[in-house]
């Protein structure tokens, strides 16, 4: 299985650049020797909680030839993308919960589970006790056989940025530890938020950040508290080969 993984688009309707960026990424994915089962969009889906953004960003990434996943970012109120989804994308996983854009896909020997981690205001985002309990149940329906990919905004570990670091979740904690209970069946933890692709483990189980469609943002041993964009960096997405017992991970750089 081939999972294409691109995050924080951060859709406005007046930064044309962006757009055009997003657009070449698109034709980049159409254009790759091997076919996405699905391409995951890992949050910040539109630009401050522009409800009214997602249809224009929908009308882009529908040119995709390949069935795209997205997650809720800081700059997506919970409510506002599981209505976008529901009005504008026939085809996309619902919401199982009624406040939250948590949602579950069965395919061959994977589940894929998307997870809600927004939070009003808050980057660092919240994952509550409803939201876990509702995880946890997901966990418990896997198979023997089956390999679990989560999906969520944030990134759970420090980062060395002084940016990111500054308001971590007090939720990350207790998620990683979730991750350590069922790791057996966890094999990968795809975010974003970085706008940087950061590579770890949480107890053995790799977590990797997506680049950012839009923006970057250099991370390593940043003291400093504002963004500082990273303009050279190439726009890239990644792609995730998904085998029984193996990932890897391929950086693609967009021309
Ligand atoms: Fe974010």
């Amino acid at each position: 299985m081939y999972i294409f993984h691109i995050s924080d688009i951060h859709y406005n309707k007046e930064d044309t650049d962006g757009q055009a960026k997003l657009q070449r990424i698109v034709e980049s994915i159409n254009t790759q020797k091997v076919k996405a089962d699905y391409v995951v969009v890992t949050g910040d889906i539109v630009w401050k909680e522009h409800k009214e953004y997602y249809r224009e960003c929908f009308d882009i990434l529908n040119g995709l030839n390949a069935p795209y996943l997205l997650i809720s970012g800081n700059h997506d109120n919970s409510w506002d993308i599981s209505k976008a989804v529901e009005t504008y994308l026939p085809n996309h996983p619902r919401a199982e919960m009624e406040k939250y854009f948590q949602y579950v896909v069965d395919k061959d020997f994977v589940r894929i589970i998307g997870l809600d981690t927004y939070k009003a205001g808050y980057g660092g985002g919240e994952f509550d006790e409803e939201r876990e309990n509702w995880l946890i149940e997901k966990l418990n329906e896997v198979g023997e056989k089956q390999q679990v990919i989560l999906l969520l905004h944030q990134y759970t570990l420090p980062t060395g940025s002084g940016f990111f670091d500054l308001h971590p979740g007090a939720w990350f904690i207790r998620f990683n530890n979730i991750v350590k209970k069922y790791k057996s069946s966890i094999k990968l933890i795809l975010c974003g938020h970085l706008h940087n692709s950061l590579h770890s483990e949480i107890s053995g189980v790799p977590i990797i950040s997506g680049f950012s469609t839009n923006w970057g943002e250099p991370l390593l041993d940043s003291k400093k508290n504002t963004p500082e964009r990273d303009t050279l960096r190439p726009l890239s997405y990644l792609i995730h080969k998904v085998e029984e017992g193996r990932i890897t991970t391929y950086v693609v750089p967009v021309r």
